[in-house]
């Protein structure tokens, strides 16, 4: 992945019925054809479950990549309500979010499960895209260093990078998710070295500078993007309200593009 790209990875959560999403992957499809497909923007559209049928035939023969929310660990079998990571990538999925904070609050995902997640993403030919960060009281108690060595450590314990792989970490405070308010450059730049050194820590450093890419997610928008993208390790953004609606997300798209352009 060290070839300048820019990734940026919308999480539409679940805010968008499939109509909603089909209105707005159109929308994006015209303007990412249109403005970015020369720019070095690659982005990929994540609905919910419900919609990744429509908005995969909407993104045939595009540059956008699909991505899904979530997978299940297993292949198949008797698991009610569970999609597994073969199913997805039939319906075109080639990213799937990881270890989100929000799953691991409502739905109690811990570090084994979501190591498990990404086995299972890997042995489908998906990218995984790995969620970490600390909440505030793990901040505050002093604990976000570690908290973040462990979620990378425990999460890719045992799980090789074969060629073939291709690994995203987005570093997301839980503290900062949906709130509008997001953190100070220089804390997601500490946070991208520790990742960083997880990852080296694991894999040798050819492999983490060419098949991983560190990304930033929380509250990110239009008029912060820059000075996250801007920092030396972050290749990217995951991004959830800014990306659900048209107003928001094309701008954002085209700013980064536009920097892109400027700096090459
Ligand atoms: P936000 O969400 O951009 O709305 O903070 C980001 C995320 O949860 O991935």
């Amino acid at each position: 992945m060290p070839d300048g790209t820019t990734i940026i990875i919308a999480n539409w959560k679940m805010a968008l019925d499939v109509i909603e999403s089909q209105s707005l992957t159109r929308k994006l499809v015209a303007a990412y054809e249109h403005d970015l497909r020369e720019s070095r923007v690659r982005l990929a559209l994540c609905p919910s479950y419900d919609s990744l049928s429509v908005v995969g035939q909407q993104l045939k023969n595009t540059q956008i990549a699909l991505g899904a929310q979530d997978v299940f660990w297993q292949e198949k079998g008797a698991y009610t309500g569970e999609i597994s990571a073969s199913m997805l990538r039939a319906l075109g999925v080639s990213y799937v979010i990881i270890g989100h904070s929000e799953r691991r609050k409502y739905l109690h995902e811990d570090d084994q499960m979501v190591n498990q997640k990404i086995k299972a993403a890997f042995a489908a030919g998906l990218t995984p895209v790995l969620c970490v960060g600390e909440t505030y009281a793990e901040r505050t108690a002093g604990n976000t260093d570690l908290v973040i060595m462990r979620q990378v450590i425990e999460g890719l314990k045992g799980i090789p990078l074969t060629p073939e792989r291709q690994l995203v970490v987005a570093y997301e405070p839980v503290w900062v998710i949906g709130t509008g308010q997001a953190i100070q450059p220089p804390m997601a730049e500490h946070s991208s070295h520790l990742i960083r050194q997880a990852l080296i820590d694991l894999y040798p450093v050819a492999v983490v500078q060419q098949q991983t890419r560190i990304i930033y997610g929380g509250s990110v928008d239009e008029q912060n993007i820059l000075s996250y993208i801007s920092l030396p390790l972050m290749k990217g953004a995951l991004v959830g309200g800014a990306s659900i609606t048209a107003e928001k997300f094309i701008p954002l798209l085209a700013r980064i593009a536009s920097y892109g352009h400027d700096a090459s």
